[in-house]
């Protein structure tokens, strides 16, 4: 399939599936990669013959959502912004907690790919945190749309690329290396929920302390996605607590209730309700 086909053919798809072109222009080969197997396992000679189908099968769509869901992820993403969670963020959290009487901390990651940012949480906080905030608990709820992804992260088996941003002394306390890959010491799985949740249906219950949700509502769902998640994803959180997207991303101009923390890029103060 030509590049060029393929393009066309997004143009004319991703709107429909509401999604921002924009934010498929770096990754789109992914996506094209997906689509192009589809086309041969249906025998279809090109995305045109592939949008004839589409006009006809409804079904189709929920297909060609599905290869619009970009996996990439790694622990540590954009170490600085980590950084900050572990020495401000997280902290600051946890003593408002505590100040309340309160034993749990909880935290959503949203989007959770193969596990790589729910578990740098986990390692961060154990290795990191847990021995100054001895009387809380620090509670993981994890989702993702893709069964694969759940999959990969249920298993906790990881290549060296993937860890290239955690300081080496977390991976050495952390991980065990088997065959070529670095396992996730079994401690370090214990206490986050996985679930299977499409972000635009389904979201865990909260009240959430800390919302992750990066480099996925904001960068490719179409304006008024974005602010269904994110009124959405505000009510299952409490006031003071922190919305950390994308480090390239933005939430839309009238998020109300949120206020930009200008400490680190992506992190976001909720207000409460207006
Ligand atoms: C680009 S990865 C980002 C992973 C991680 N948040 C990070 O920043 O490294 C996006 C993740 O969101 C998941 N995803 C895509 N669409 C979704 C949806 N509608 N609901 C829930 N998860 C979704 C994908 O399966 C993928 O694991």
């Amino acid at each position: 399939m030509k590049d060029t086909d393929c393009r066309e053919f997004l143009d004319w798809a991703l709107p429909r599936l509401g999604f921002r072109r924009a934010g498929f222009r770096r990754v789109r080969g992914q996506v094209c990669k997906r689509i192009a197997r589809r086309l041969h396992a249906l025998d279809l000679p090109d995305p045109r013959a592939y949008r004839q189908l589409l006009d006809a099968d409804p079904g189709e769509w929920a297909k060609l959502d599905s290869f619009c869901r970009i996996t990439i992820s790694r622990f540590c993403r954009d170490r600085r912004v980590f950084e900050w969670l572990e020495q401000i963020a997280l902290p600051d959290l946890a003593s408002r907690a505590l100040a309340r009487d309160r034993a749990v901390l909880r935290c959503w990651s949203a989007g959770c790919g193969g596990g790589e940012e729910p578990y740098t949480l986990r390692i961060l906080w154990d290795l990191c945190l847990a021995s100054r905030f001895a009387a809380l608990h620090f509670d993981i709820v994890a989702t993702d749309a893709a069964p694969a992804m759940l999959a990969r992260a249920r298993r906790a088996a990881y290549q060296a690329g993937t860890l290239r941003e955690l300081p080496k002394s977390l991976v050495a306390d952390a991980f065990i290396r088997v065959q070529g890959e670095y396992r996730l010491r079994r401690e370090f799985r214990a206490g986050i929920r996985f679930l299977r949740q499409d972000i635009r249906q389904r979201m865990p219950r909260g009240p959430f302390d800390l919302v992750l949700c990066r480099n996925l509502a904001f960068t490719y769902f179409d304006e008024a996605g974005q602010r269904r998640v994110l009124r959405r994803i505000a009510r299952r959180m409490i006031a003071g607590g922190i919305l950390l997207i994308g480090r390239n991303e933005r939430l839309p101009t009238d998020a109300s209730g949120f206020r930009e923390d200008h400490a680190t890029p992506g992190a976001y103060r909720y207000r409460g309700p207006a």
